[in-house]
């Protein structure tokens, strides 16, 4: 006797239906719903590929085409009806496809498998995904470019190991990340073009003895070209795991902006003020206005940092080709993709938004003793000394002023002279940290007229 709630569409050696926590962890409806457009428009080129090659009728195909379409407008008003019990996306669209066109449903999974179908709606996802981080990256470099335009020339301390070391420009320090951002953006557009190959057609795993059509499938898809392997078409996720190691590396150069803004924003620096629309208040202390924006970026890293180990972890050990496990795919990529997107407007609306606070950034750039460098440059070069004996020299006048409690501008001449006789009052000239940045003219310099050029050169690359 078959029980009639065994499942169907593969219930028939099947006596008896699921258990009830057999079907709540089997089951990916409560998430893979997400892919209902990209599985609708993978279904809908598959059936029209199966009529043009006489595999199924036009009629049937027709009927087919029109009933996904009905389907996809019901799950986008929301009244479609999803069951756990058909398990994922895939078989709660054609089971209710059975019910809007009945007979000829059955036959769009000819010459297909749930493990071509669920690989191909996958990809189309993410790539679609890629398309939007692209979006988001390039919004980002435009608000990088804006900020570096107005304040090319502004001068600022220049850090390693977050201590002062020479002076730079703010349309400098902006450029760095438009050069990070922008590797994202040629690793994510690397990524696209690597995982644009079709996975439909290579069935279960094995392909199909029906005469399909994969470049067919693959063209309407807007795939380069069906996968040339049908092991692979039906076991890869690396594509998920290109996605989500880029989408970490660009989550730790937001995180690490981010991080540069709470520091900037603190009343004790003052190097920047971030507008309204992106700061909150504290219900208790009234002078408070908080970067939490920043800080949610600083933190989104660990989430989308985790999906990528979580998936890495997962496939790991599969053996070919597909295995459950592989389920577990999509809430890690769905999570990072929505936090990533996320943390890419936010970051793109403070920036567009901040203000450089310009004469704080130039008071900032002159402590610290930030023209050291260019002293011991000068010693070298207009006194002839060697590079170490200039060093030497340079940080006995650190010491001096540093005692005195003043920068080396307000050293005198004659203080100087005690330390060695041969400088002359041209020294003052590197002393100021404008000369000093002007003076880095070689090439991806601080100087302005460098970082003109590199702004110049990256409103080319995106136009
Ligand atoms: N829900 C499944 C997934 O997301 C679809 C593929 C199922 N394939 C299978 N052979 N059971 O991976």
């Amino acid at each position: 006797m078959t029980d009639t709630t065994s499942n169907k569409m593969w219930g028939g050696r099947f006596a008896a239906g699921p258990d009830a926590i057999m079907e709540a962890i089997n089951a990916s409806i409560g998430f893979d719903k997400r892919m209902a457009a990209q599985d609708i428009a993978g279904s809908r080129a598959h059936a029209a590929m199966l009529a043009a090659t006489g595999i199924i009728t036009d009629k049937d195909a027709e009927a087919i085409g029109e009933g996904l379409l009905t389907i996809l407008s019901e799950i986008e008003d929301g009244t479609f009806q999803f069951s756990t019990a058909l398990e994922d996306i895939h078989m709660n669209v054609e089971a209710r496809l059975k019910e809007v066109i009945g007979e000829p449903a059955g036959r769009l999974h000819t010459g297909r498998s749930r493990n071509d179908q669920v690989a191909t709606d996958f990809k189309l996802w993410v790539r679609d995904q890629l398309d939007a981080f692209e979006g988001g990256l390039m919004a980002l470099i435009r608000a990088l470019l804006g900020q570096a335009e107005a304040g090319a020339d502004w001068v600022m301390p220049g850090f390693t190991h977050l201590q002062t070391a020479q002076p730079v420009t703010w349309g400098h320090h902006m450029m760095a990340y438009v050069e990070m951002f922008g590797r994202d953006l040629s690793r994510v557009r690397d990524a696209r073009a690597r995982m644009n190959e079709s996975p439909l057609g290579a069935a279960a795993l094995a392909g199909t003895s029906f005469p399909i059509d994969r470049d067919m499938t693959a063209q309407a898809l807007g795939f380069d070209r069906p996968a040339a392997n049908s092991l692979d078409a039906v076991a890869d996720r690396d594509f998920a795991l290109e996605f989500l190691a880029a989408a970490s590396i660009c989550a730790m150069h937001l995180s690490r902006f981010a991080e540069e803004l709470v520091i900037w924003s603190s009343a004790q620096f003052r190097f920047v003020t971030l507008s309204d629309r992106f700061s909150t208040g504290s219900s208790i202390m009234p002078q408070k206005k908080n970067p939490d924006a920043a800080e949610l970026i600083r933190a989104k890293v660990g989430r989308i940092f985790g999906a990528n180990t979580a998936l890495m972890m997962v496939m790991k050990g599969l053996p070919l080709t597909y295995s459950k496990d592989m389920q577990e795919d999509k809430e890690q990529v769905f999570d990072a993709a929505d936090n990533l997107m996320l943390a890419l407007a936010a970051m793109e609306g403070m920036v567009r938004d901040m203000t450089g606070q310009r004469d704080n950034l130039a008071a900032a750039a002159g402590s610290g003793f930030s023209t050291a460098t260019d002293l011991a440059d000068w010693l070298v070069r207009v006194l002839g000394l060697p590079f170490r004996e200039a060093h030497h020299v340079t940080g006995a006048l650190v010491g001096m002023a540093e005692k005195q409690g003043c920068d080396l501008p307000d050293l005198t001449l004659a203080q100087m002279q005690s330390v060695h006789a041969d400088i002359s009052e041209g020294v003052f000239d590197v002393l100021t940290v404008e000369n000093s940045v002007n003076s880095r003219m070689s090439y991806g310099g601080t100087a302005p007229a460098q970082v003109r050029e590199q702004i110049k050169r990256w409103k080319g690359l995106l136009a």
